[in-house]
Parts: structure tokens; C-alpha cells; sequence
């Protein structure tokens, strides 16, 4: 998208019922886009779409759940058919969980990958033939600090915004000279719900509606890659520089806020 404005353009955001999607598709809103508001659960979807409404945003709303192919094409072409093509995709939604490896289900790794990984891969596949064909549109692909600098005890998390990360650089090589731009967008550690039930210290925080602002600055302005918060971009910087020394750090706020005697923190993110 060349345009410098989200003015009445179609944001379609995964994951927008709660946390930083939630707090994505306000901003969003409030930069002038219709919001296209997806998420498994549809009683905590439809009251996050009010809650847009009620603050004077464009929203609609589709149930979506990115581990299955059909609900993935169906939530997408609906959204086509209610309000045209997407110019702006949003791969928001993801799990995570915090336990040191062996503990971890492998079921549940599995489906760590299936979300933030496949699932991405597969609005993808749903969004980018029409913008091709339009030679116009942005796909936002949602990593994290951890994708870049790995974390102790969330092995498999990191595993999988790292293959994100790296799928949107060469996607980017693919679609960029057809009008198409990739944007990797990379939050660090949020205080929503879920990422606070993980107690993680030490790490610089941002709040869901800081991180959703910038993300609304990078789909604008970013031609490859944006880290959330100059605390985070500082880290991610130096930890390329010093790797052994934001290993140490990593593993020290792994320590910190997590005890491998304690029941590891879960529930689906
Ligand atoms: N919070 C942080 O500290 C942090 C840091 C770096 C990166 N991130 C990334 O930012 C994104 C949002 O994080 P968050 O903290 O806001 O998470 P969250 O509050 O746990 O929200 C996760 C969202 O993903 C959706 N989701 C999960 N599985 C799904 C599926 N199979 N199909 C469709 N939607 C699904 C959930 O919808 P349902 O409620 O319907 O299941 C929910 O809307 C994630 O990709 C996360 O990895 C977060």
C-alpha cells in the first residue's frame, strides 16, 4: 500500500478479542481503518467489537480459528464479500507458554507452532493472491523479542516467531517489487492478561495500547522490520553485538521468574 493513510482501508487483525490485537484494532480504528476483527472465542469477540463501536471505530467482526484451513478461507472471503479486498493484514494471534523444554507436552509445542506459525501462513495464503492481483497491500507479521534473542524456558515460543521472522524476510524478497510490502513487527514483553500470568522481571514492559500504536506507526512507515519500545530495540541491537552477554541476561530472567519446581505457567495464550 503506498498510501500514507489508513483512512477507510480494511485492517483485518487475528487475535483482536483481547490483549494487544484488542488494543491493535482501537488503534487502528482511531487512525481511520475499518477493523476486521477476528478470534476464536465470538462472545469475547463481539463485546471487543462494541467496545471499538462504542469509542466511534468502523468494526466487524468473523470467528476464525487459524489451526483450520476451512475456517481460515471461510472467515476471509466473508470478510471479502462484507467489505471488499483487504488492504492491511495483521498476523496478531499467537499461544505461548513457559516451561523449561522437557516439561513442555509436545501436543501443546505442536499447536504453538500450528498458531503462530501455520496459522500466519495460512492468512497468507487466504490475503496475498488478491493483493498481488492489486499490486497494493501490507501484511503485518506479529513476532517477538524472543523470535530474535532466545529465551530459556520458552524454546519452542522462540523456535516459532524466529521461523515467522525469517518467513517474512523472504517473503518480502518474493512480493515486495508486486506492490506488496511485509512489515515484521516485534513486541517485547506487554503487560496484557496472558503475558502477566508468565511473571516474567527485569525485561522492559509496554503496554498493550504503546505496542498497538507503534504497530499502527510500522504499517505506515517500516519497510522491513520494527522492535516495540526503544528499551527493546536497544537490546535486540546490542544482544547482535554481545551474544553471549544477552545470553547471561536471558537466562538470569529466566531464573528470576521461573521456577522449574513450581507448576509451569500455562493455559492457552
Ligand atoms: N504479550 C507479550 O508480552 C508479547 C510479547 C511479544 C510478542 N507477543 C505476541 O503478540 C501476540 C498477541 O499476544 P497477547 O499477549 O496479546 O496474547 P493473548 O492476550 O493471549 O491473545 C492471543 C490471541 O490469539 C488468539 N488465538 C489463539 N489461538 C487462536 C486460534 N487457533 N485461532 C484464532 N485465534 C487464536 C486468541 O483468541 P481466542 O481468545 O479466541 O482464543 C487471542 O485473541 C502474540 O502473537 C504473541 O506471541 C506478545
Amino acid at each position: 500500500m503506498t498510501t500514507a493513510s489508513l483512512q477507510n482501508k480494511n485492517v483485518l487483525i487475528t487475535g483482536a478479542n483481547r490483549g494487544i490485537g484488542l488494543a491493535m484494532a482501537h488503534a487502528y480504528a482511531k487512525a481511520g481503518a475499518r477493523v476486521l476483527m477476528m478470534s476464536r472465542k465470538m462472545a469475547t469477540l463481539a463485546q471487543a467489537a462494541e467496545a471499538v463501536r462504542a469509542a466511534g471505530g468502523q468494526t466487524w467482526h468473523h470467528e476464525l480459528d487459524l489451526t483450520d484451513d476451512a475456517s481460515v478461507r471461510t472467515a476471509v472471503e466473508a470478510a471479502h464479500a462484507a467489505h471488499g479486498p483487504i488492504d492491511v493484514l495483521v498476523n496478531n494471534a499467537g499461544l505461548y507458554f513457559q516451561q523449561p523444554f522437557l516439561e513442555q507436552d509436545p501436543a501443546q509445542g505442536r499447536m504453538e507452532m500450528e498458531v503462530n506459525y501455520f496459522g500466519a501462513l495460512r492468512m497468507v495464503r487466504a490475503v496475498l493472491p488478491r493483493m498481488l492481483e492489486r499490486k497494493d497491500g501490507i501484511i503485518v507479521n506479529v513476532s517477538s523479542v524472543l523470535g530474535h534473542v532466545a529465551y530459556p524456558t520458552e524454546a519452542n515460543y522462540s523456535a516459532t516467531k524466529a521461523a515467522l521472522s525469517i518467513f517474512s524476510h523472504a517473503l518480502r524478497g518474493e512480493v515486495e517489487p508486486q506492490g506488496v510490502r511485509v512489515v515484521l513487527f516485534v513486541p517485547g514483553h506487554t503487560s496484557t492478561e496472558r503475558a502477566l500470568e508468565l511473571k516474567l522481571t527485569h525485561v522492559p514492559l509496554q503496554t498493550p495500547e504503546e505496542v498497538a500504536d507503534e504497530a499502527v506507526h510500522a504499517t505506515l512507515e517500516t519497510p522491513a522490520m520494527h522492535v516495540s519500545g526503544s528499551g527493546n530495540r536497544t537490546f535486540v541491537f546490542l544482544s547482535g553485538l554481545f551474544p553471549g552477554w544477552a545470553r547471561n541476561y536471558m537466562r538470569k530472567v529466566a531464573e528470576d521468574s521461573f521456577a522449574p519446581s513450581a507448576s509451569p505457567a500455562s493455559g492457552e495464550g
